[in-house]
């Protein structure tokens, strides 16, 4: 085999890849984000954690779920027995969109058009780790594994299949749960998310 179909035939590795991603323009959100945030986790990882975009904290630090919604996820995916640190952590979209309101910079939700451009990257995080399971977390992240809208609500706890051919379980986003008001609701829905990733640990293979 010559130098050139070795280079063709493996892909670039991941460490590369993110790196490259570091100076992506392939939509507009690069322009007002700190940085891309990129995933994270071993290469090894056989579950890979999709959330919608980064927020505030991980703009800043580089580094997706380290903000409120994050520590949720850390906390759920410890009672439910998923070891985060043997899991691949991503995004979506790798830029954090946002609307500046006085000294705060508030959420704003990825468009089609966003999610379709980095699917780029969430591809080739996909490919190098070539994982059992992808986990949808919320809607943003469905629709970028699955390449169409997907009913959340409805599909919700489900397995459908990626673009690729991985299966994918579907769930909402740690976040929405922080929104709850009412403290019985907010600990149900907790609940409940919380058996989403008790199913998702019974679907990992070791
Ligand atoms: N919400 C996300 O979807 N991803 C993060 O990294 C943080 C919050």
């Amino acid at each position: 085999m010559t130098a050139e179909t070795t280079e063709k035939t493996f892909p670039t590795p991941l460490g590369t890849v993110r790196e490259e991603a570091q100076d992506c323009t392939r939509c507009d959100l690069y322009k007002n984000a700190t940085q891309t945030v990129f995933g994270e986790g071993g290469g090894d990882a056989r579950v890979v954690f999709v959330g919608e975009q980064p927020g505030d904290k991980e703009d800043i630090e580089g580094k997706p779920f380290v903000g409120p919604a994050g520590r949720l996820l850390d906390d759920i995916l410890e009672e439910a027995g998923i070891d985060r640190k043997k899991t691949y952590v991503t995004n979506a979209v790798k830029h954090f969109k946002f609307e500046p309101r006085g000294k705060r910079r508030i959420h704003s939700k990825p468009n089609a058009g966003e999610i379709r451009a980095c699917r780029w990257w969430l591809d080739q995080e996909l490919t190098h780790i070539q994982p059992d399971l992808a986990v949808a977390l919320g809607a943003t992240a469905a629709r970028a594994l699955v390449g169409k809208q997907v009913p959340v609500m409805k599909q919700r706890g489900t397995v459908v299949e990626s673009a690729e051919g991985i299966p994918v379980f579907i769930t909402v986003h740690p976040s929405s749960l922080l929104r709850i008001p009412n403290d019985v609701d907010r600990r149900s829905a907790r609940e409940r998310f919380t058996e989403d990733m008790r199913k998702v640990k019974a679907m990992m293979k070791g």
